[in-house]
Order: structure tokens, then sequence, then C-alpha cells
């Protein structure tokens, strides 16, 4: 770990850190903005795991100028945010809320400002619950592009990458194969369907964004490498199908390639109509592919799983997070497969980090050596990457803050700042120290 320096990396590399707007902002009923599905979502008793919500968050909506200090103080040269699209578009389409654009006006001219690049995700799950249907409606797609229109001509250039969509893979499967994430529907083929319209949204706000930026448009896909849990065959066509379900669904359309052969045949009647048409728009090119990397998957062959005859093995004895396994060496092979089988030019790491139960000292300071333990693994991955000649240009640590995390409320600590959330005091963690010395300040 001592090669890890700035210097080691290049000139050009960017380090930098992401959040998203439900798990930070609050502020949930100002400003003009409207309930999202998350909101609906986390009201519902038995939803999260806490019983907790959005609503306040880490108050990020009235702590702007003190949370670009942390930017500032860190060093970083980019962060990652996403727009809240029921701030933007109350109704989901329509009347623009100017007051939702000035916020992020703020956050962005507020980075520049501190030279620090803006990559806005337009999408990081808060669909307004003001769209009937919601993703399982075809509209969902138009709309989704009149909203990336409206962030693109008040912010365009100044952004200095855009990101359609966040893991589309958790908002169709958790969304609505197992009910897990919002709107919490059960259903495959609604999830397969829901999937079919992210994508296509993801086309249509490419063309969108291209009309009004020169900057580079990507998508922050989640990637999982399948490894098959013993050499059998068997075991190597489950993970086959475990990569097909979770890694190349997104990736392969996007990249042109449509929908992998071997899962459609295998979802049968589930799948939805999918024109030619259609795939073309979802092929949009792009200039960026944004990896967002936290684990492994092993998987067994197992006839009882009806749906992959897939079995996951969740303890395979690698050291563990709070909530996952390590295996830090999956963020080379991963970033090596697509830039040698999939033939891409430019990756950026969107997210990668780690939670763990951090302990606050009677001085105030949190030696969180697990965190810093695990963002520097991963980082060693990245840089090892780049020496094997793979182009990674950004390494975004996920997060700036501890923060709502999903389904899991306020039960995971994923931040480099420590926020306690009753006086909402940010305290830097030692892995927020690590970065500051990779940072251009450090
Ligand atoms: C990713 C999400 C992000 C956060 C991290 C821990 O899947 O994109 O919002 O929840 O996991």
């Amino acid at each position: 770990m001592t090669s890890l320096t700035r210097k080691a990396f290049g000139s050009g590399f960017q380090l930098g850190v992401a959040t998203s707007s439900y798990q930070i902002e609050g502020a949930a009923t100002e400003g003009g903005r409207t309930p999202s599905i998350w909101d609906e979502f986390a009201h519902r008793p038995g939803t999260i795991k806490d019983g907790s919500h959005g609503d306040v968050a880490c108050d990020h909506y009235h702590r702007l100028d003190e949370d670009l200090g942390l930017l500032a103080w860190l060093g970083v040269d980019a962060y990652r945010f996403s727009i809240a699209w029921p701030r933007v578009l109350p109704n989901g389409r329509g009347k623009v809320n100017a007051q939702g654009l000035d916020f992020y006006e703020r956050l962005v001219d507020g980075l520049l400002e501190r030279g620090i690049a803006p990559a806005a995700t337009l999408y990081h799950w808060d669909l307004p619950a003001a769209l009937p249907g919601g993703w399982l409606e075809r509209d969902t797609t138009q709309a989704f592009a009149e909203y990336a229109d409206a962030c693109a001509a008040r912010l365009g250039d100044r952004v200095a990458l855009w990101l359609t969509h966040n893991e589309p893979w958790c908002q169709a499967f958790l969304g609505y194969q197992t009910g897990m994430f919002a709107p919490g529907h059960r259903d495959f083929g609604e999830a397969l369907l829901c999937a079919h319209h992210l994508l296509l949204s993801h086309g249509l706000a490419v063309e969108a964004l291209r009309a009004r930026t020169r900057s580079p448009v990507g998508i922050a896909l989640n990637f999982m490498p399948a490894h098959a849990a013993t050499g059998s065959a068997e075991d190597a066509a489950a993970a086959r199908l475990q990569d097909g379900y979770f890694n190349r669904w997104f990736l392969e359309p996007v990249l042109g390639r449509g929908y992998p052969a071997d899962m459609v045949e295998r979802y049968g009647s589930a799948m939805p109509a999918v024109s030619d048409a259609d795939l073309r728009v979802i092929a949009a090119p792009i200039e960026v592919m944004g990896v967002n990397y936290y684990e492994r998957a092993v998987v067994a062959h197992d006839a009882g799983d009806a749906l992959l005859g897939v079995r996951r093995i969740a303890d395979t004895g690698l050291p563990r997070t709070a909530d996952r396994e390590i295996y830090a060496r999956g963020l080379h092979e991963l970033c090596t497969r697509l830039y040698r089988e999939y033939g891409i030019q430019r990756l950026v790491i969107t997210e990668n980090g780690a939670a763990f139960p951090d302990t606050v000292a009677a001085d105030g300071s949190i030696a969180d050596a697990g965190r810093v333990a695990f963002l520097g693994e991963h980082l060693a991955e990245v840089l090892r990457a780049r020496e094997d000649g793979v182009p990674i240009e950004a390494y975004f640590a996920w997060s700036l803050l501890d923060n709502f995390e999903w389904s899991e409320g306020y039960t995971l600590r994923y931040g480099i700042f420590h926020v306690d959330f009753a006086t909402q005091r940010r305290s830097p963690k030692d892995s927020a120290k690590l970065l500051k010395t990779l940072g251009r300040r450090g």
C-alpha cells in the first residue's frame, strides 16, 4: 500500500466521492419537490429495516455550503451526485420547477469554484410518484428524456460527466422482482418490462443530452463477477446464467449487442416485446461506462431455483464488511473484461466502498481501519489494471457521508465522513484522511 500515491495514478486520473439525492438531501417537501416512489415506499410500514426514511437524511439540501467545504477539504478532483427528478419536474413531466434546478446550479457552481469536476447522475431511483404507472408505463421513457433535456438545458457543459441511470439492475429487479426496493412489486415479467423501459429511457436521454452538452455521457451499471463454486460443468453453467442475469442484461443492449440470447430463451414468455427500433435507441453511443463495484457472486447449480437454477453462496470464507464479502481482485477482473471482451475504451469507477460499524472515540476520531484497508486494496487494483493498460479514468468512493442506505435505513454506514444524525455533525473518519492524502492537496 505504500505505492498508493497520487503520482502513481498519473496526472489525468481523477479521484472523487459519490452520493445520491434521496440518500442525503432531505428537505422532502421543500423547494417545490413532490414525493418520489422512495418517499412512498419508505413510509410504508415494514419496508425499511429501522423504520426510517429520507425525509431529513443528511439534510444536505440545507447544508450545501458545509458539504462543499468537506469536498474542498478532501481535495478531490470530482464529485458524483444525483439530481432528484421530483425537484426538477414535480409532475414528472411538463412544467419545470426552476427552484429545483437552482439548487443543483448552486451545487455545480460551488464545485467549479472549488476546482472540483461535477459528475451528475440523472436517475438514482427517486422516480416522481406523480408519473402514472411508473416504469411499467412506456410513456415514462419520454418523460425521462424531457427531464434530461431540462437538466442539461440549465447545467449543460458545466457538468463534466453526465450519467443517465444508476444501477438499473437494482431499480428493475429489486424494485419489481424481489420487492426490496421501491415500488416494492414482486413480478418477474414486470421487472423485465421495467428493465426495458429503463434501457429505452437511457437511449432517449443520451440523445437529449447530446443536443445540449459536449461533456461525455454514460451510464453507471453495477457489476458482480460471477464465479462457479466448483469446477463442475453444472456450476460453470450456473455462473454464466448469473452473469447474464446480473451483468450482461444491461451491458450488452447498451453496447449495441441486444439482449443476451441465452437469457431471452430462459426468460421465455416473461420477456416483453422488444422491437429492433427500441434496441437501436438503447444502443445510442456513449463515451463512458460507469462501473459500480462492491462484490463478486459465487454460485452453484441448484435445480430448486425455478428462474435460473442458481444458488448464491453467501459465505465463501473471505473477510467481510458489515454486509458483504471483500474481494478486491474482482475490480481488476471486471474492468479487464469490460476492456478486453467488450472493447470499452473509457471506464470510470462510479462507486466502490464499504459499510462498517464505526465507533467514534472520546476525542471524536473514527479509526475505520476496515474501510481504509478496503479503499486502499481496491484503489491498488485500479492501479494494477491501469498498469495493465485498462483505461480506467476515475474512481469515486461511495460515499461522502453516512446516509440513508435504502432498505437498510441508517443501519449501514458507508460514509468516509461520519454523520451524527441527531445533530447532523459531520466528522472525518480515517478513510477521509486517506483520500485527502491522495487528493490534490494531500
Ligand atoms: C449501491 C447504490 C448506492 C448505495 C451503495 C451502497 O448499490 O448505488 O446508492 O446504496 O450501493
